[in-house]
């Protein structure tokens, strides 16, 4: 399992490595179901963000912003994807807080409240509860075929 995602890693110029645990772990995968406190630290909010909503998962993409802000729009966090496109934060968020994901002019606000910081247990491939897939940033789909989630 370990040989083949690194050999995937290998073929892939955006990846840089092989990750095992820390920042760049995992990227697309639920972080939150480790991630609950004990060895992994509780995340409040966690995930990775796509160029396009059936990314490979190992094609995240860094520098984008997700900004949270509360029921009365006033901005209460912003975290930043890192190389694996992945973000991650045990800052308490308010009730009824709203999410957007932010680079440059684009801005994508999920529509409503998510109803957990998860955001890869329905931003996933296949999608679940209705998400579009992963969460992505850019406005032209994939152009490979949607590969699985494994
Ligand atoms: C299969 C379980 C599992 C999944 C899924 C997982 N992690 Fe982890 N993660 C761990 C464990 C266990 C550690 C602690 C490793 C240690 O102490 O050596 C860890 C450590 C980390 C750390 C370092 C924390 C610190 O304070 O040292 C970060 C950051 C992190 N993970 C981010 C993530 C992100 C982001 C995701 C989702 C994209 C994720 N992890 C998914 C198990 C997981
Ligand atoms: C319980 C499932 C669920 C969770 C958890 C979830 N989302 Fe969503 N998200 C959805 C659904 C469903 C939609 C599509 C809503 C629609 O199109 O009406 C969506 C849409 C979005 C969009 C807009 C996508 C677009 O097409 O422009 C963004 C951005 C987003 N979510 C970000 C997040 C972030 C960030 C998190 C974690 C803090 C998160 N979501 C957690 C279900 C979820």
């Amino acid at each position: 399992m370990r040989a083949q995602t690194c050999l995937t890693l290998l073929l892939v110029p955006s990846a840089l490595a092989c990750y095992d645990t820390g920042p760049l772990m995992r990227p697309g995968e639920n972080c939150m179901g480790c991630h609950t406190g004990g060895r992994a630290p509780r995340w409040e909010v966690a995930g990775t963000v796509f160029e396009c909503a059936q990314a490979d998962r190992h094609e995240g993409v860094a520098g984008v912003d997700v900004v949270f802000r509360d029921a009365n729009g006033t901005e209460v966090l912003r975290l930043t994807t890192n190389e694996a496109g992945n973000f991650y934060s045990k800052t308490d968020l308010p009730e009824g807080y709203r999410v957007s994901l932010v680079r440059g002019e684009t801005v994508r606000e999920m529509p409503f409240t998510p109803t957990k910081g998860a955001c890869n247990s329905c931003h996933t491939m296949p999608p679940e509860n209705g998400a579009p897939g992963r969460l992505y940033i850019g406005t032209i789909p994939c152009s490979a075929p949607a590969p699985s989630d494994s």
